[in-house]
């Protein structure tokens, strides 16, 4: 047994309509129950069209849902954006933020990234803060360095978050959409990184902030990542899209 609860994320990115996501929720109430409710936290992230409908769905289960970013600004003229207040008004209890697609795709730093999970905290949102190297930093050998950056500047925010309501999900981007996951092995030395150097970052709760990997996660390899030691669960996409697919994963979480 893990000395962390396991936690299951489902980045549904953009995708779904109404009534693909009406199967979708289907599909999850009649495989999760409460006894793998008690063993792992499980939350899906639909795009911020279909909260409304998470809600409706999924009210009366232990499943969460919550937004797939959020704003770093409290409220007024900022057309587009949806704030921190606006995602617990729908009933979030979580937020990802700074998906490596919003670092590279849109442009989002790190300054602003950890601004965003500052608001979230505030308005009583759970933060799934996404960090993780390029393939060219990873080929330049770099990823230590890329990651001790990202986590000194979200370290403060770290450090004022509880344990419980706050995430790590190490996402290396050469592994996102893929099909090319890291390894078990490869992801653990990563985690431990992040780990100890939380740890050394003032981050005096390390130990139990929870570290979930996410890249190419499936039922085909989720066991194997979550069996190592600091690998507390996933951040899953495209497997998330697909009921049985996304069961079969949250069950390896309860097992690994
Ligand atoms: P993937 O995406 O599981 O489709 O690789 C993971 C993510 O981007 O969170």
């Amino acid at each position: 047994m893990k000395p962390r609860k396991p936690l299951v994320a489902g980045n549904w990115k953009m995708n779904g309509g109404t009534l693909a996501n009406e199967h979708l929720f289907t599909g999850l109430r009649a495989s999760i129950d409460r006894h793998l409710m008690s063993q792992v936290e499980l939350i899906v992230c639909p795009p911020y069209p279909y909260l409304g409908q998470a809600a409706a769905w999924l009210g009366d289960t232990d499943i969460a849902w919550g937004g797939q970013n959020v704003a770093s600004l409290e409220s007024g003229a900022f057309t587009g954006e949806v704030s921190a207040t606006m995602l617990e008004d729908l009933g979030c209890k979580w937020t990802i933020v700074g998906h490596s697609e919003r670092r590279t795709l849109l442009g989002e730093e790190d300054e602003t990234i950890s601004r965003k999970a500052e608001l979230a905290l505030a308005q009583k949102l759970n933060v799934i803060y996404c960090i993780g190297e390029t393939l060219d930093e990873r080929e330049r050998d770099i990823t230590e360095e890329v990651l001790r950056q990202q986590i000194e500047r979200a370290a403060p925010v770290i450090a004022s978050a509880p344990a419980e309501r706050f995430v790590i999900a190490y996402e290396p981007v050469w592994a996102i959409g893929t099909g090319r996951s890291a390894t078990p092995e490869q992801a653990q030395a990563v985690h431990e990184f992040i780990r100890t150097t939380m740890a050394a970052m003032g981050v005096q709760h390390a130990r139990q902030i929870r570290i979930v990997y996410g890249g190419s996660v499936k039922p085909s390899n989720a066991l194997a990542l979550f069996s190592m030691p600091d690998i507390d669960g996933g951040l899953i996409g495209g497997a998330s899209l697909v009921a049985d697919e996304f069961v079969a994963i949250c069950r390896a979480a309860a097992l690994g």
